[in-house]
């Protein structure tokens, strides 16, 4: 496996551009069979050194003329895809001339057809797929962008900023002019020409400009608009009031489109969705749907200043917008529902899937060294590890100096393209905090851990907490220095109040050492300490809690996050005791502390439902598997198993008590209470369901047939589907197909619903589903609904006879010429070999070689040469 086009870059290597391009026109003429492009860039010399237009297999260059005159062969050499223009004046115009084919774009990168529209997609570095340009995120110009196509097929022409110009051409053509007046990098181009309808709404900001908000899709879609235009609103409204951000401009607009590689995409007022992440009505979209699509909106319009106003000086910042942006849409989506269930989320999305990438072959640090190919590190560690760091500033800071470092920043930068460090010290300088130390948490990978022993002297009244910090080794560096980590913690008496620090129930340890010791006076009783409330830190804790202490902190912690932590603790330790006699072939009880627990949980109804339903969910297996030291698929999966039927058979009468005790008032609502009510209900079905009663099958067959809203049929399909009684489940699917089969964004959940079924016969299953009418290779959604979902299917992809891991290699290695960004991302499951027993780990080296021989993307060789290294 050797791969010449996959060069490492390096951060330490950044060199300022030589030219700046002051403005560029571009011209796009779309016609079915070919489109030429046409880019005026006017450009100026900044600093010493060559011109290097970045260029890409998709875009022919046809002609290159310097200040009207042709391009000598003897005036530029071509190094790989860029061109590298030796003799060029300090000031010029550049003209390019370029020739695509979108139509057989797989890549969804640059210019490509979704359906029937053409739509581009730029970042990272996708505008060199179009034209000849400086394809780099610190050269920032001002775009006038105009756009020819049939008017028939293309009535909608949609760019960047304003619209200034529209008419007739010949044969039933037309043209659009827009001019985008914010400088930008190219990633933040867009353009869009289809056959679309929009709905359109206005918001008037703070300042009192009105804004018209428009939403497109192609007609089909055009009921699922409305909520995507409402989180659009509650967002513009937020970001004024959370941060002091106003929108700049008279239009915004968001296209729908349903091939696309991620989930959404930022472009300077024109943002484009991946339609999953957009479209929602009630009868189509599970309220963990809506959740994510009002978290989506919010994101990329957020980025409108943290990444488009300021911007980020080259790809290794990339957390920089990222991370910033995460940090905030997640403060934006508490403010809107339940801050402390989206921050239960939150944390496990992190502790399950980016504790597992930091501590694979693939771990990076937040702000990456060197990569081969930038499309591979938009990953959780960049976005949610990301966030977690900025949030780490927040907890250092208080909410007051962090929004004057962020005024001060948005201020400073205003127009820029920066780094991190920038940011960093705007937050040092508001608040005078030395942030040196803390910039570990930018340049070291890995998870730390915190060891925390604690010690009480009766005698003088006083309670030490000793913290000891480590972090294990990650791909390129062996040693770590110690992390500024802050440890929020507080300290409960045995009779359920609270010793006040300083003041106040917690208070914020800074732990800079790599061992050290706290120390807290006038304490009267051995305290049982609350640590990392909230999840202060993206590290693992331990602390040498007995069960006792975890069933009473789950019951007195004034920390929502930590009492919902006490249970997963609580069960953790009851759960891998159970794989651990699974492993032994013995028999277990499972600790009734766990049913107790639950139990008055389930009798507790002044609980908010949405946290009742959070703390009644075990560990995943996933979470489960990242704990462990080697991965016994079967023994994690059986033994969650085990122990769900335990709970369930134990608590089955208070189960059924809290299943519909409380309707969901009327019809669907998108609300808390109501949101809470279904989660909570859906809960108890699923629990009721593991007793493997008859009785409970006709609560969900009751339930499906009722439901007037996805999250209600999803919950009763997904029940029954995860459970052992399969025909009812065939019947279900069959049922639920037959009604939503022309939704494509419906046929997504079902196939994915059937594609992470924990057992035997997933293999063949997805086989028959690649074979499917509904799936579609060329769809991103479709893949991910079938092949990202058997990657993390359990028993179902690990296999004893390593077919799950034959079969991935198969489709990855067939997806790769298609489209390689999805591709590298569907390897992934393959890469974690080392963490399995040996007879896995040889399977899915196996797979992971086989892949490894075959002529590959860089994208897929830096992960698979990475991950074999
Ligand atoms: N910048 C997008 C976001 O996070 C993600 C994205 C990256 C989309 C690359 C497309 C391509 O908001
Ligand atoms: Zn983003």
């Amino acid at each position: 496996m050797s791969q010449d086009n996959a060069k490492t870059v390096y951060l330490k290597d950044y060199q300022p551009p030589a030219f700046s391009v002051e403005s560029v026109e571009l011209t796009f003429s779309l016609f079915e069979e070919q489109c030429q492009v046409r880019s005026n860039l006017h450009i100026k010399r900044q600093h010493p050194g060559q011109l290097v237009l970045n260029g890409g297999q998709h875009a022919e260059v046809l002609r290159v003329e310097v200040n009207g005159e042709l391009l000598h062969e003897s005036g530029y050499r071509v190094s790989g895809e860029d061109w590298v223009i030796e003799a060029v004046p300090d000031e010029a115009t550049l003209t390019v001339l370029t020739q695509l084919q979108p139509q057989n774009n797989t890549t969804l990168e640059g210019l490509y057809k979704s359906s029937s529209m053409y739509c581009t997609q730029c970042e990272a570095e996708g505008f060199r797929q179009i034209t000849l340009y400086p394809d780099r995120p610190d050269v920032m110009s001002v775009f006038t962008t105009r756009i020819e196509a049939d008017k028939a097929l293309y009535p909608v022409l949609l760019s960047n900023g304003n619209l200034v110009e529209q008419g007739e051409l010949e044969n039933g053509r037309h043209f659009a002019v827009w001019h985008d007046p914010f400088r930008k990098p190219s990633y933040l181009f867009a353009l869009v020409a289809g056959d679309l309808q929009h709905i359109e709404d206005s918001f008037t900001t703070m300042s009192g400009r009105a804004v018209t908000l428009r939403l497109y899709t192609e007609a089909r879609n055009i009921s699922k608009t409305e909520f995507a235009m409402g989180a659009l609103q509650r967002s513009m409204k937020w970001d004024e009031e959370a941060y002091g951000r106003e929108y700049d401009l008279d239009l915004f607009n968001i296209v729908a489109v349903d091939d696309f590689n991620m989930g959404a995409m930022e472009n300077k007022s024109l943002n484009i969705f991946n339609s999953s992440c957009v479209l929602a009505r009630a009868d189509t979209t599970t309220d963990a749907g809506f959740q994510r699509i009002e978290a989506i909106v919010a994101h990329e319009y957020f980025h409108n200043w943290s990444g488009n106003r300021v911007t980020c000086r080259d790809w290794f910042q990339l957390s920089l917008k990222e991370g910033f942006t995460v940090f905030r849409d997640s403060q934006f989506s508490s403010d809107m529902g339940s801050a402390a269930v989206k921050r239960i989320e939150d944390v496990t999305l992190l502790r399950t899937a980016q504790f597992a990438e930091d501590a694979g072959p693939t771990s990076h640090p937040v702000r990456p060294d060197n990569y081969m190919e930038i499309s591979n590190f938009y990953t959780l560690t960049i976005y949610e590890k990301g966030a977690e760091v900025v949030r780490m500033i927040h907890t250092l800071l208080g909410a007051e100096l962090f929004r004057q470092g962020s005024d001060l920043y948005f201020e400073r930068f205003d127009g820029q393209a920066v780094t991190c460090d920038d940011f960093v010290r705007c937050m040092e300088e508001v608040s005078g905090r030395d942030l040196t130390q803390f910039m570990r948490w930018y340049t070291q990978a890995g998870t730390p851990r915190l060891q925390v022993t604690d010690e009480y002297d009766a005698a003088t009244g006083t309670y030490y907490l000793d913290v000891r910090q480590s972090c294990p080794a990650t791909p390129g560096q062996e040693q770590k220095l110690p992390f500024h980590i802050p440890l929020a913690v507080g300290l409960l008496y045995p009779d359920g109040t609270e010793h006040h620090l300083q003041g106040d129930s917690t208070l914020v340890l800074d732990v800079t050492e790599a061992e050290q010791r706290f120390m807290f006076k006038g304490i009267t009783q051995r305290p049982i300490p609350s640590l990392l409330r909230g999840f202060s830190a993206p590290v693992k804790l331990d602390y040498p809690y007995s069960r006792e202490e975890l069933s009473f902190l789950m019951s007195h912690d004034t920390d929502g996050f930590n009492r919902w932590e006490a249970g997963q603790r609580l069960a953790m330790a009851i759960l891998q005791e159970q794989i651990g006699a699974i492993q032994a072939g013995e028999e277990l009880e499972v600790d009734p502390a766990l049913i107790a627990a639950f139990e008055r949980v389930l009798d507790d109804t002044d609980l908010d439902y949405a946290v009742a339903a959070k703390v009644l969910t075990l560990p995943s297996e996933a979470y489960l598997a990242e704990n462990a030291q080697v991965i016994d698929v079967e023994a994690i999966h059986q033994a969650r198993r085990r122990v769900r039927k335990v709970l369930a058979d134990a608590l089955c009468a208070r189960f059924r008590e809290r299943y519909h005790a409380t309707e969901p008032d009327g019809v669907y609502a998108f609300h808390g209470s109501s949101i809470g009510q279904r989660a909570l209900n859906n809960l108890c079905l699923g629990y009721l369901l593991a007793t493997e009663r008859e009785e409970a099958l006709e609560l969900v067959r009751q339930q499906y047939a009722e439901a007037d809203n996805m999250t209600d049929s999803m919950g009763a399909l997904a029940a029954v589907v995860h459970s052992p009684f399969t025909t009812v489940a065939d019947e279900l699917l069959e049922q639920f197909y037959g009604r939503w089969s022309e939704d494509a964004l419906v046929v997504n959940q079902w196939l994915s619903l059937q594609a992470s079924v924990a057992g035997e016969g997933t293999l063949a299953k997805v086989q028959s589903l690649l074979q499917h009418a509904a799936f579609d290779w060329r769809n991103p959604n479709k893949v991910r609904s079938v092949l990202g979902a058997y990657g993390q299917s359990s028993v179902g992809f690990h296999r004893a006879d390593g077919a799950g891991y034959e079969f991935l290699a198969d489709q990855v290695i067939h997806l790769d010429p298609m489209n390689p960004q999805l591709a590298s991302r569907m390897v992934t499951p393959l890469t974690r070999w080392r963490r399995y027993p040996a007879a896995r780990q040889a399977q899915m080296r196996a797979a992971l070689e086989r892949i490894a021989a075959q002529p590959l993307s860089k994208d897929v060789y830096e992960i698979v040469s990475k991950s074999l290294a």
